[in-house]
């Protein structure tokens, strides 16, 4: 009984009640399920979740025309994307092989079947969709534990490393960018990787509340320290208590309260408004900024001593316009997203989409690509967004960039741009990119090692 739960389930799709019986007892290792139509075939897919499926494409009600197979082909592959689908066709169907490729399909196979060596291909399908679904399993640890942050340049992923390395410590840290770079969301992801993840994250953004109001929010005012102060009021440092601080816009901290925040950040106690006692309280500060702290320390806005206080560690958060790649990732991860939640089946971007997704400067960053995927999730007509969905122009290319004639850095980015344009089309299925650019799977897995872009 012990072996038989080790055995790995395998999905033979075939109506000829001949080779089911063949296929049912060769293949050494697995525990084979047949499946003689695409309802049966769906039913087992959605039981045993196989890594492994071998589909004829001549399946009833026309046993003779590949359409119901690819139909089920399509349909397989709909709610199990990652299965290896080796399709098993006639004699001298090459075309709808290819096709079959082209929609998805792992590999295919030609009748009549040599048990031996469908066999092997079955095999090296299984061990490849194990280390794929390692790799996915690690990705997925990945997004988790950085609390969303989608990126897979060099850029994003050493500011990645960055915050696990200073999230641990309790050094206040300065995060700089422009606005909609995701300051926010690396706030929360150097929160939920420190030992105070499940205390409060407290944020409070300087450059949304009145002056007036700024200094009692922050650090809470006792009854009656001024008019409408009808009840004792914590602040939100104090709220923080055991977990993080993170002060947004701290550029815009008007002086009598930099002041203020710098005995606090010294001496780690507050008064309240009003009060005279002193509280100590136990926070993480986070600060963050899309100003140049250096021009307003010149222009004499800002304390010197304070930025010294706040900028124990300072973390640079790149543009998206200069984090090679991320913006077709991001578009996609955002495209599908927002398909689900508006119950959308959008295929993709059409090519002229994904170009102008390249070339816009994006000077609103993740926050501008993110809405403008939302709006064309919403507008599209077709399958597939096209640039006028995103209010992009196609033209709109980046200015400045200096023109570079040295022809193997040219041909080395056309070809790193096409090879993210076949994964963006293909969803990361890498047969069906291989296909796309006309190349193998190890010339494609050899060009990804060459770029990083595993
Ligand atoms: N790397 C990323 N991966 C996924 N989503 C991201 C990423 N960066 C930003 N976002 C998303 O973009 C939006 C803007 O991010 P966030 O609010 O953190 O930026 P910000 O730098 O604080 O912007 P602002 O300066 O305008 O306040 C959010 O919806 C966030 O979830
Ligand atoms: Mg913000």
């Amino acid at each position: 009984m012990a072996k038989k739960s080790k055995l790995k389930t395998l999905l033979a799709v075939e109506d000829d009640p001949g080779l089911q019986s063949q296929l049912r007892w060769c293949f050494e290792g697995y525990e084979v399920v047949i499946a003689g139509d695409r309802a049966a075939a769906l039913a087992a897919v959605n039981k045993y979740h196989p890594a492994v499926i071998t589909l004829d494409l001549g399946l009833p009600p026309d046993p003779t025309n590949a359409s119901e197979g690819l139909a089920t082909l399509g349909e397989i592959l709909s709610i199990h994307p990652h299965a290896k689908v080796i399709v098993v066709t006639g004699n001298d169907d090459r075309e709808n092989a290819v096709k079959a490729v082209s929609l998805g399909a792992y590999d295919f196979y030609q009748k009549p079947v040599d048990p031996e060596i469908l066999g092997m291909i079955i095999d090296r399908a299984h061990a490849l969709y194990d280390l794929e679904e390692e790799y996915r399993q690690l990705l997925q640890a990945r997004t988790t534990q950085l609390e969303g942050i989608i990126g897979a340049s060099p850029q994003m992923q050493k500011a990645c490393r960055m915050v696990e390395k200073v999230a641990p410590s309790d050094v206040t840290t300065l995060l700089l960018g422009e606005s909609g770079t995701g300051k926010e969301l690396f706030a929360r992801a150097l929160h939920n990787l420190s030992s105070r993840k499940s205390g409060p994250f407290i944020a409070i953004n300087c450059a949304a509340i009145p002056e007036a109001l700024l200094e009692s929010e922050l650090f809470g005012h006792e009854k009656g320290a001024f008019t409408g102060a009808s009840k004792q009021t914590r602040g939100k440092i104090e709220y923080a208590d055991g977990g993080t601080f993170f002060l947004d816009e701290v550029g815009d901290l008007p002086q009598p309260l930099q002041a203020k925040m710098l005995r606090f950040l010294q001496e780690r106690v507050i008064e309240r408004v009003g009060g005279r006692s002193e509280i100590s309280v136990d926070v993480r500060v986070i600060c963050a900024t899309h100003q140049d702290l250096q021009d307003l320390i010149k222009a004499g806005k800002f304390r010197e001593d304070l930025y010294y206080r706040i900028s124990e560690v300072t973390l640079k958060i790149p543009p998206l316009r200069e984090r090679e790649g991320d913006n077709l990732m991001l578009a996609r991860v955002f495209i599908d997203r927002f398909s689900r939640e508006h119950g959308q089946s959008l295929k993709g971007f059409s090519p002229e989409a994904m170009q102008a997704i390249e070339c816009h400067h994006w000077p609103g960053n993740v926050r501008e690509l993110e809405n403008k995927i939302k709006r064309a999730v919403i507008m599209a007509d077709g399958d597939y967004v096209t640039p006028e969905d995103l209010e992009l122009n196609i033209v709109d290319r980046k200015e400045n960039e200096p023109l570079c004639l040295d022809l193997r850095h040219v041909r080395e980015e056309a070809e790193r741009k096409a090879l993210q344009r076949a994964l963006t089309v293909a969803n990361n299925n890498v047969t069906q990119a291989a296909e796309l650019l006309c190349v193998s799977r190890p010339t494609l897995y050899d060009l990804l090692n060459k770029y990083g872009l595993k």
